[in-house]
């Protein structure tokens, strides 16, 4: 197999989001600028697994484990450097020569897993073919067009057609697919004669994937609407296919979500394929039900912001008012509703107003939660009786109590005042009153809730692994400040003989200086890879998981004064002597009368010293 080079590499690695790959395996909580979770690597109940999304590394502060995305899949899944970059370009749709594959791939980590997944992709390849190359498919390739879809669109999401019962048996028979495997995968019914027949007929067909881009299910859809038949059927919960995990459109939708900052959550796939060919293309749904805390967590590790933008009609309504609760409830997303207009759904207002329109509406139509409840507590109600205001303002001013910013709660303030014909300093006695209350409540609740965020474990626990000393902390800050500021590199290379005292950091400033031959800025997750040696990349990870603001002059000074001159000359005396015994050992002649004269210095200086 080829060597992957350096630059396809670096393709993959920014392509990708290290918190996605080991969001995979891991569930991660942010804490701070960071993300926490089990490791992954052995059992533990407090959570010391990290991952710094800014520095695109992992670390566990309890096995020491860390690295870059590569070396998270090489620790565990057992593979090699080169078939780790492979999964992440696959994971990541990132293409890749073949010629850096063709080993790379090895032993499925799961071949029952691949053969599922195998069979999903060709039965999606084949209703699309179907779909756009057929007769049988062209009502339903017209219906999609008659629904604003363009073939683009139609590809990109591999849409397709079911026709009749026969359709997938014979189709896998000729490629000799395994029988246990076909009744596995949800894409049949087994009758009473004990025969698979396609599961899904006439339907249009809307591949489910998985967040790696791969097919995992089908949702199908009748054109017509049938009696006794659900408009949408969906793929049985099968080993692949969760319902309550999968997002749709998430593996698409990334990318986007991450240039955008915000992600928007729509009700159904049509809104989200809808929304995409209008060119807004961070949508996703949830699979028709409720969110869970799965899809939150996966959504809350790819950006810090959502928009719910759910039909404008009173179900989709109160699924806004639901999601908004669970969402405030299980994450600390930031987040924002898109009001559509009476009645339609996304994909409804898309067809009637335009690509244009849809766009500007995505930003236009943006309130904040509490704005959309207080328009949705008060929705079929009159409120012309006292009593019905009474009761509605009762209701909003818990939301009330919630709002943090003064402009903004001065603002629903004044409008309920002017609206209700209320005196605003009732309505703020009132509102301080049921601050106090909230407040009460919060602090009662407390114990009981379950500690929610992970906290960051402090970092003495590994100092109590191993405790470093004054000399040792002396060279990592230095060694930290070097690679990461050229300042302080340029000022080090400047003093002549600098070297450091323990051969672990020696070896890395050395490496680092190959590695500033061939790159201008410092990126730890890249550097890793540049050193090759496990301890030495185990050292490069610690020395960023401990906060180091900007060194000043004087800093970097000190730690040079440390490190040159209050060295402990005994440390480097014991180095010496061990290496002139290997050295007689191994009659290397030059290096023993090069090592006895360093030693002899070496007693001088410690000879200074004492008297000083
Ligand atoms: P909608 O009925 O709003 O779907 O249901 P939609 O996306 O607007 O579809 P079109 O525009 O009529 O084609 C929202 C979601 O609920 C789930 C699906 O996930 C759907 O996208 N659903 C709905 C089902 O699973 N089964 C159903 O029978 C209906
Ligand atoms: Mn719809």
């Amino acid at each position: 197999m080829a060597k992957i080079p350096e630059d396809v590499i670096e393709t993959v690695r920014t392509a990708t989001n290290i918190a996605d790959v080991v969001g995979q395996y891991v569930q991660l909580k942010k804490s701070g600028k960071n993300l926490f979770g089990l490791c992954p690597f052995h059992e533990e109940r407090t959570p010391s697994f990290s991952v710094a999304e800014d520095k695109q590394i992992f670390h566990c502060f309890s096995c020491g484990r860390g690295g870059n995305v590569f070396k998270f899949l090489m620790e565990l899944e057992h593979v090699t450097f080169p078939e780790a970059v492979v999964k992440v370009a696959d994971f990541s749709h990132v293409d890749l020569d073949s010629e850096y594959r063709q080993d790379a791939q090895g032993p499925a980590v799961d071949s029952k897993t691949s053969q599922l997944i195998a069979l999903q992709e060709q039965a999606a390849k084949l209703y699309h073919h179907i779909l756009v190359n057929t007769e049988v498919g062209q009502p339903a390739l017209d219906y999609l067009h008659q629904r604003g879809l363009t073939d683009e669109t139609i590809e990109t999401y591999q849409l397709g057609f079911a026709p009749g019962q026969r359709l997938l048996k014979p189709f896998f028979d000729q490629r000799n697919s395994d029988y246990q495997l076909l009744r596995q995968s949800g894409l049949f019914i087994e009758n009473a004669q004990g025969e698979l027949r396609d599961r899904f007929t006439e339907r249009v067909m809307f591949p489910l994937r998985n967040a790696s881009g791969h097919v995992t299910a089908f949702s199908g859809r009748l054109m017509q609407p049938a009696d006794n038949q659900p408009k949408y059927l969906n793929s049985p919960e099968t080993t692949l296919f969760n319902k309550s995990r999968l997002l749709f459109n998430f593996d698409l939708a990334r990318p986007a979500i991450r240039e955008a900052g915000e992600v928007t959550l729509f009700e159904g796939y049509m809104d989200v394929i809808s929304a995409t060919q209008a060119g807004v293309r961070n949508g996703i749904a949830s699979m028709g039900t409720s969110l869970t805390t799965e899809q939150i967590y996966a959504i809350e590790r790819t950006t810090d912001k959502l928009n719910v933008c759910y039909d404008g009609d009173e179900p989709g309504q109160r699924a806004i008012s639901r999601a908004l609760g669970l969402l405030n409830q299980h994450s600390h997303l930031q987040l924002s509703v898109i009001q559509l207009p009476e009645g339609q759904d996304p994909d409804e207002y898309r067809q009637a107003h335009g690509d244009v329109a849809f766009k500007q509406m995505m930003t236009t139509a943006k309130e904040t939660p509490i704005k959309f409840q207080l328009r949705f507590l008060r929705r079929n109600k009159a409120l012309d009786t006292d009593a019905e205001r009474l009761d509605y303002v009762n209701q909003v001013m818990p939301l009330l109590a919630q709002v943090q910013e003064p402009v903004e709660l001065d603002l629903y303030l004044n409008q309920l005042a002017t609206e209700f014909k209320i005196d605003k300093s009732a309505l703020l006695a009132q509102l301080k009153q049921t601050q106090r209350d909230v407040a009460a409540q919060a602090e009662r609740d407390r114990p009981r809730e379950p500690e929610k965020a992970p906290v960051a474990p402090p970092v003495t626990v590994y100092q109590q692994q191993r405790p470093l000393t004054r000399l040792e902390r002396a060279e990592r800050n230095l060694l930290y400040h070097l690679l990461h500021d050229r300042n302080v590199w340029a000022k080090v290379s400047s003093v002549a003989d600098f070297c450091f005292v323990h051969d672990d950091y020696q070896v890395i400033y050395t490496l680092a200086q190959g590695y500033f031959q061939t790159h201008q800025t410092y990126q730890t997750a890249q550097f890793t890879d540049f050193i090759q040696e496990d301890r030495l990349q185990q050292l490069v990870i610690e020395l960023e998981t401990t906060t180091h603001a900007a060194a000043t002059p004087r800093e970097i000074d000190d730690y040079l004064a440390v490190i040159m001159n209050e060295a402990p000359v005994d440390e480097q005396l014991r180095q010496k002597k061990n290496q002139l015994a290997e050295a007689s050992r191994l009659g290397d002649a030059e290096q023993q009368r090069q090592l006895v004269i360093e030693i002899v210095q070496l007693e001088r200086q410690r000879q200074a010293n004492k008297q000083l």
